[in-house]
């Protein structure tokens, strides 16, 4: 009796926490992958489409397009550029969804049914069951700067000298001069670029480690390139750090703002 509750404690933790697909393709049963089509007939399809296309009834009536799932392409993750995303990042995005754009939060979904339709949706793309796919490369964020007017002030140093502006603009609005000709996304779509000093315009960014996870991992389909290879680990937490202050509007360390900034350029 006692053995057996341990068991289904185990097996429920292992359900809960234990997302498997880093090191190899995952496995679902049928049971899983059944569950998780009629959840995403039922709650995803009108947007994202029956055959995961993104063509879905809604599509046509929204600016920022739903994923089309087929090319196995995703933006918000936690692993090196080109990579799959991992279980977790996928059940991540579903439970969260995105800021500024029609994809809700589905925490209203129980997490067994986050946990199938994570593992249906991946059904729409060989890339995941493919091996050579595996082992995903996850960066791991470690070693995180505090905080700091110092921090800031380095941040923004490295935010010029990298050319984020080029893009993101001096001022951080979206407003570069690459952004005048418009972006466009791999599948064609026309995307927005957020101005990073309002946070209703980001889509994940929001924590130092979700803004540093996006210029290290880089966003699949977009571009929005990565910056690891670029810049050492140190000097994307002070750059975190840096977007982090935009943000959330944190006073500048000597008290320039952005737009004194743009003046003296
Ligand atoms: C009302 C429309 C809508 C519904 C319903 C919807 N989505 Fe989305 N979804 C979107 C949009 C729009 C995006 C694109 C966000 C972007 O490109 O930034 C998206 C993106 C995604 C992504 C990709 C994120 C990435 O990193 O590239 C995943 C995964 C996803 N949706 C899963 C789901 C699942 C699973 C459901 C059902 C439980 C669902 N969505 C329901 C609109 C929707
Ligand atoms: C070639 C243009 C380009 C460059 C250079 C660029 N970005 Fe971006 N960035 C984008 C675009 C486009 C998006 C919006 C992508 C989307 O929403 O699909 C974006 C989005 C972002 C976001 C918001 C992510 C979210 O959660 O919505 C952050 C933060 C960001 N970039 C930071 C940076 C930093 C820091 C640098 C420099 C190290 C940088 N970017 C360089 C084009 C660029």
């Amino acid at each position: 009796m006692k053995s057996k509750a341990i068991l289904t404690l185990l097996s429920l933790g292992l359900f809960i926490y234990g997302f498997t697909g880093n090191d190899q393709p995952s496995k679902p049963s049928k049971e899983v992958i059944e569950r998780g089509k009629k959840v995403f007939n039922h709650v995803c399809a009108p947007c994202h489409g029956k055959d995961g296309k993104g063509d879905g009834v809604v599509s046509s009536t929204i600016f920022v397009k739903p994923r089309n799932f087929t090319t196995g392409v995703f933006k918000f993750r936690s692993t090196e550029s080109g990579n799959l995303p991992t279980d977790a990042d996928l059940y991540e995005s579903i439970s969260l969804g995105f800021h500024n754009t029609a994809m809700p939060s589905f925490t209203a979904l129980s997490p067994e049914d986050r946990y199938a339709v994570m593992e249906y949706i991946k059904t729409f793309s060989e890339r995941f069951s493919n091996p050579n796919e595996y082992p995903l490369k996850v960066i791991e964020p470690a070693n995180q700067i505090p905080l700091s007017p110092e921090s800031i002030a380095k941040g923004r140093e490295i935010y010029l000298r990298t050319k984020c502006w080029e893009c993101h603009g001096v001022s951080g609005k979206g407003d570069g001069p690459a952004a005048k000709r418009g972006f466009q996304d791999d599948w064609g779509n026309k995307i927005l670029i957020p101005d990073l000093t309002n946070p209703n315009e980001v889509k994940r960014a929001q924590t130092v480690e979700e803004i540093y996870l996006v210029f290290t991992t880089g966003l699949n389909g977009s571009p929005m390139p990565s910056f690891k290879d670029v810049l050492t680990d140190e000097e994307r937490w002070h750059l975190a750090n840096y977007i982090y202050a935009l943000i959330h509007g944190i006073a500048l360390y000597d008290g320039t703002t952005i737009e004194q900034l743009k003046e003296t350029r």
